[in-house]
Formats: C-alpha cells, structure tokens, sequence
C-alpha cells in the first residue's frame, strides 16, 4: 500500500487478531463484525481481521469482515507455509481490497523450533511470500521476534521478501524487548541498507512488556517506518500490544515535533475504546492515557482553578478530539424516550426502536432506585443487555439473605432453555451463594479465572460493573454486567460468561489456541 506523501502514516490495526489473541478476549462473531465497522469507519487503513487457518470461527468472521468492508483493506493472518496462505486468501479475497500478511520466526530461537537453518529458513520465505503474491498483489511479510534476530541476517531475509514481492515489511518487536533508540536505528538501518527498501512501506509492530510500545512505535516512525500495528486500548498478549488511541494522538498533539498525520477520525475513539472493552471483558485502567476515565478528570484544587480559568493550563488536547461528550448529570426519573435517544447519540449509539424501547424500560427501573443517572451508568445500561435474545440461560429472580452470624443463603430462579428451575444453596457469602446456586442448577465445571467488581459512578446507589471470566477445556469467556445491586451485577455476569462459553463450545469447533504461531509446516 502507498502512502498518501511522506507524512501520512498508515494505521493497521490489529485488535480483532493479535488483541483477541489475549487470554480471554476471544469475541463472539457478531461482535467482531461490528468492531470491524466501527474500525472501517473510524479510518483504520487495514484491519487485521484474524487468523484465518485457526478456526472455523476465525474464517469466517474474516470472511464476513472482508465482504463487509467499505474502505479499509482487510488482512488475515497466515504462517509459512502454503495451506495458510491458501486459507488466509479464500476469506480475504471477498475484500474490495485484500491483504495476505505472512510471518515467520527469524531470529536464533525460533529458528530452532522448526529446526530449520538460515539458509533453509531463506528458502521458505521465497517460497511462501511468493505464492501468496501470486494469489494477492497486496503482501505483508514478517520476521516474528525480528528485534532479536542479528541484523546481517533480518536484512538478507528481509531483501528475499521484497525480492519475492512483499509490499509491506512489518518489523515485530515480539516480546517488548526493544528500546525507542534501538526501534529508530533498525528501521534507518534496514531501509539505508537493504536493496529495494525504498519501494515498500516499512510497518513497526510492538509489544508492550517494558512499557514502552508507544515510544517504541513512534520511534520506528522516526527511523522512517511508514505504517504502525497497533490494538484499541492496547489489547493483546501479555502486556498488550501499541495502544491505537496513543500513537495517533500524540502524531495529532506533537505535530511540532512529529509531522505526521493519519487517516483517523479521532473522535471515534472513546467509543470505540468503550466498546472494546465491554466486548473483550477487559477493563480500560481508570489511568490509561486517552481512554481512561480519568484521563481528562482534574481532581487537585489547584488543577481544576486552572482549569477553569483557561482549560490549556493542565489539558494537551480536548476531550472532544477523543469523543468525549460532557459528563453532567443529564438524566432523571422525568427524562423521556427522546431525551434518552439522543443522549445515547451523543454517547456513539444509535438504537434501533426495539432496542430503545428495551434500554428505556432499565433506565426508568435504574432512574427509580438512583437519583442521579450518569452517562456512565447509561452507557452500563446499554451494554448490559445485548445478546439477552439468544441467552439460553435467563435469570427470573434472586432473593439472598447474608449478614453477620451465619452462612449466606441464595434462592436463584432460573429459565434454562424455556424452562424455569429454582434452587437454594448456602455458601461463604453472598456471591458464593449465588454462584452455587448457579451451578447447581446448570452444572459446568467451568474455572472461575476472574471475578472483578467496580462502582460505574461514585455514591452507595452507584451502579456496580461485574466482570467474570470462565475457563472450560481451553475455552474463555468473559461476562459482564451492571446493576446497584453487586450480588445481582454479579449473578448476571457469571450467567452471561456461561452463556458465551455455551456460544463457543457450539460454534468452535476446533479451539483457535491449538494451533502454534511457532508451527510453520
Ligand atoms: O508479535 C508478533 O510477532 C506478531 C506477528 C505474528 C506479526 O504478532
Ligand atoms: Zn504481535
């Protein structure tokens, strides 16, 4: 892919690939597609929308993604080897623009894996990144773990995929280890000194385990790297990987010192960030640069006098470049449909009739019990609900008895599959109560990997966020859910991961995780 001049840097995003990589963030196929439009629309240049030899899943949300898209050039990821590639192009190839990406391991240790020898590995590159040229003229080769392979060797293998027709060559700091002088140095290196590097786009792909992605990837920028690989909120293995939101607005803010521009509408952001996070079960750090909730909140006296008095003294950029409407008290018990329609426009959701119809009826029942109904809670409220149509398990009602001087007793009524079933259970308090409940009326044996509570607002009538996550046979799922009250936040969360578990033990049927990325034959 060209860029549009020297300045333009090309945003690849790879949230729904190396993101939904990390463990338990695997999301469902409807979610994805809908990710994969927020993406499309928000500007992402390429989306790396999964793996397509992984899993009948993964295929055909690429597939699907790829039929879908209006402007973004979809890219599915393959090994070295040619049933990958055959696979990774038979979904892409729907897209008005497709991209074949290729990788494999160069540096000593993962040469040694598939024991092959520099130049046996040489070969496989030619080879590889010549057949799927053959199939798609838009290439992406890379030399997993290339921050730690010796240069002399990542320029030969790098010259052979440029030779064999790669576009794009994509440098991935697999492991973190990189550093922002080392990053700048290898792509200045690479390009002075690789034949042919003028004529490809040059892309820097990091990880975060030492904190520094960002700088990392901005760095590369720097050494003349043309196309970051970066994640919404940051999502992906281990540490995750390049926070999208960071590496386009600190180009946007420091355009002094950084004069480059991306294709992205920044205030797309915050929702997008939002719906991430709900998706993926994985919270954003109420201190995450950009997308936390803090992120423009000026608590210390000092700071919000000034912020009054000029809003530039302790703010870089607006909160509106990022998508951040005003969070004042908005909403009450008198609000009425209209009122809530376009408070939630205003918040990234544009509601079907139906599905206004069911928001409003929970945020009157909310508006009830807490006077003031932040655009937090609504956003809560607009989350919770979804998939409720196709839920084989529903909860009916919950009563629990708990307090000082005993064990706490659940008595949990349930729909499961159309019929009702009740049961009582005692345990060591509440949620563990109610938690057994559960089990016993649909027993699993499910791990519970993560149970996470947080307070949406501030306040005893605050609404209570409940994340929980399942683990069964290799399988992951995370619920959520939201309620003022945390014993019921919490008993729809562990009902809404059952459910998700339920979805991916029906719909995967070969589980995505089997498959080694070391595994190149
Ligand atoms: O981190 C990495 O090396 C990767 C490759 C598959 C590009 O994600
Ligand atoms: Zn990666």
């Amino acid at each position: 892919m060209s860029t549009d001049s020297k300045d333009r840097v090309v945003i690849f995003d790879t949230t729904l690939r190396d993101g939904e990589q990390s463990p338990g963030a695997t999301m469902t196929h409807d979610e994805k597609l809908e990710i994969a439009g927020l993406l499309d629309e928000m500007g992402v240049d390429i989306i790396e929308a999964g793996f397509p030899i992984a899993s009948e899943g993964d295929f055909n949300a690429v597939t699907e993604i790829a039929k879908n898209a209006k402007n973004s050039v979809i890219c599915g990821l393959s090994r070295a080897n040619f049933k990958d590639i055959d696979r990774c192009w038979e979904a892409v190839q729907h897209a008005k623009r497709p991209r074949i990406h290729t990788f494999i391991g160069t540096s000593p240790l993962h040469r040694a894996i598939p024991n092959l020898t520099q130049d046996e590995m040489a070969e496989r590159i030619h080879d590889t990144v010549t057949h799927a040229r053959n199939l798609c003229d838009n290439v992406q080769w890379s030399p997993m773990d290339a921050t730690r392979t010796e240069w002399d060797y990542l320029k030969r293998v790098v010259e052979i995929a440029i030779k064999a027709g790669a576009s794009t060559i994509n440098i991935p700091d697999t492991v973190g280890y990189t550093a922002p002088v080392e990053s700048a140095d290898l792509i200045r290196n690479l390009i002075a000194e690789v034949p042919g590097a003028d004529e490809v786009v040059f892309a820097t792909h990091c990880h975060n385990d030492l904190g520094m992605a960002t700088a990392n990837s901005l760095a590369a920028v720097a050494g003349g790297a043309r196309q970051i690989e970066c994640t919404i909120n940051g999502l992906g293995e281990r540490a995750g990987n390049t926070a999208l939101e960071e590496v386009v607005m600190a180009m946007k803010v420091r355009g002094d010192i950084m004069p480059y521009h991306t294709g992205i509408d920044t205030t797309k952001i915050m929702h997008l960030s939002r719906r991430v996070s709900t998706v993926s079960g994985f919270q954003v750090q109420p201190n995450k640069a950009i997308v936390g909730k803090n992120a423009f909140a000026h608590e210390s006296g000092i700071h919000q006098d000034g912020m009054l008095k000029n809003a530039e003294t302790f703010e870089i950029m607006r909160p509106e470049d990022v998508g951040l409407t005003e969070t004042n008290i908005v909403m009450g018990k008198h609000s009425g449909r209209a009122a809530l329609r376009s408070k939630l426009k205003d918040l990234g959701y544009e509601l079907a009739d139906n599905q206004l119809n069911d928001v409003f009826v929970r945020f009157k029942e909310l508006a009830d019990r807490k006077k003031e109904v932040y655009d937090e809670d609504l956003l809560a409220l607009v989350t919770a609900g979804e998939d409720a149509a196709n839920d084989r398990l529903v909860i009916t009602s919950l009563r629990v008895a708990c307090g000082t001087g005993g064990p706490a007793d659940a008595e949990l009524v349930m729909t499961i599959d159309g019929e009702e079933k009740t049961a009582t259970q005692s345990g060591d308090g509440p949620v563990d109560a109610t938690f057994k409940a559960v089990r016993e009326l649909y027993p699993n044996n499910a791990h519970l990997s993560l149970y996470q509570v947080h307070a949406v607002t501030e306040g005893t009538d605050a609404q209570a966020t409940v994340s929980v996550r399942l683990e069964e046979d290799g399988n992951i799922a995370t619920g959520q859910s939201a309620d003022t009250d945390t014993v019921v936040a919490s008993a729809k969360a562990y009902v809404n991961a059952l459910n998700r578990l339920l979805v991916r033990r029906d719909k995967v049927g070969q589980d995505r995780r089997e498959i080694s990325y070391k595994d190149v034959s």
